[in-house]
């Protein structure tokens, strides 16, 4: 398969890469600033990709012919502590996490929609936190509201480009050890990539823009 993955220099994205390139596919791998985990990774199918998904900026770096599966992982989650509290939130807060979690994958998806095949796989990479069946604790604003727009987005996209043979999934990796949960997560990033890819292989077998954990249960939004 040719895969491509955003934000694939650390983290969930990393773990992707390493998973499918394992698994002899071709990887297209994005990062926005240095190459971080990939410069490490020696194969000639590995193929970087300097691409920043808050811009509407080319993307540098030879793109795939076709692709048959793509990966929108890159995502921020915006201030942490109370940063994100009703108290302390800041417009400029919201805009910038909406902007990297929701704008971000449909701009990738707008860019590579040529090169998408019928048959291919979008993965969209969202949040339990996008959940309001799930939300009992409150706050968290900005990575709340994009996460949660981009469940909406992802099933829009997944009507629009079903007549094309493309599917589109949302996903949620669980609570993972990344810098983002600060390594505090349940499950370590082999788990949860291992559980997500198994997802996409059943793609066909969740309703077109379904919302799926890494166990394979769908996620109520
Ligand atoms: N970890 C969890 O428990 C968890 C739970 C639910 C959902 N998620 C979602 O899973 C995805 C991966 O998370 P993670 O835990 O692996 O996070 P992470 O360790 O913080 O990695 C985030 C990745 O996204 C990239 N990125 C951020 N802004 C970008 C931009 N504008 N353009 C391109 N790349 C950008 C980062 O690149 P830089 O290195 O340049 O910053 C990095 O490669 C995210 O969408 C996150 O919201 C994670």
């Amino acid at each position: 398969m040719d895969v491509l993955i955003t934000g694939a220099n650390r983290g969930l994205g990393a773990g992707f890469v390493r998973h499918y390139l394992q698994a002899g596919d071709s990887v297209w791998a994005c990062y926005r600033n240095d190459m971080g985990e990939l410069s490490s990774i020696h194969s000639e199918r590995l193929h970087p990709i300097h691409w920043n998904v808050a811009t509407d900026l080319e993307p540098r770096g030879e793109l795939p012919g076709m692709l048959d599966l793509l990966i929108n992982n890159a995502g921020i989650y915006g201030p942490g502590k109370d940063g994100q509290s009703l108290k302390n939130v800041t417009a400029e807060a919201m805009l910038e996490v909406f902007n990297v979690d929701c704008v971000g994958p449909l701009r990738v998806v707008k860019h590579l929609r040529q090169r998408l095949s019928g048959g291919a796989t979008i993965a969209n990479i969202s949040s339990k936190m996008g959940s309001s069946g799930d939300n009992s604790s409150g706050g968290t604003y900005a990575y709340r509201a994009a996460k949660a727009g981009l469940v909406i987005v992802s099933r829009s996209m997944a009507v629009d480009l079903s007549k094309d043979g493309v599917r589109v999934i949302t996903l949620h990796p669980g609570w993972v050890q990344t810098d983002m949960t600060h390594q505090t997560g349940l499950i370590d990033i082999e788990t949860s990539v291992a559980g997500m890819s198994r997802v996409i292989e059943r793609v066909d077998e969740y309703e077109a823009g379904s919302f799926v954990a890494f166990d394979g249960k769908v996620v109520p939004y």
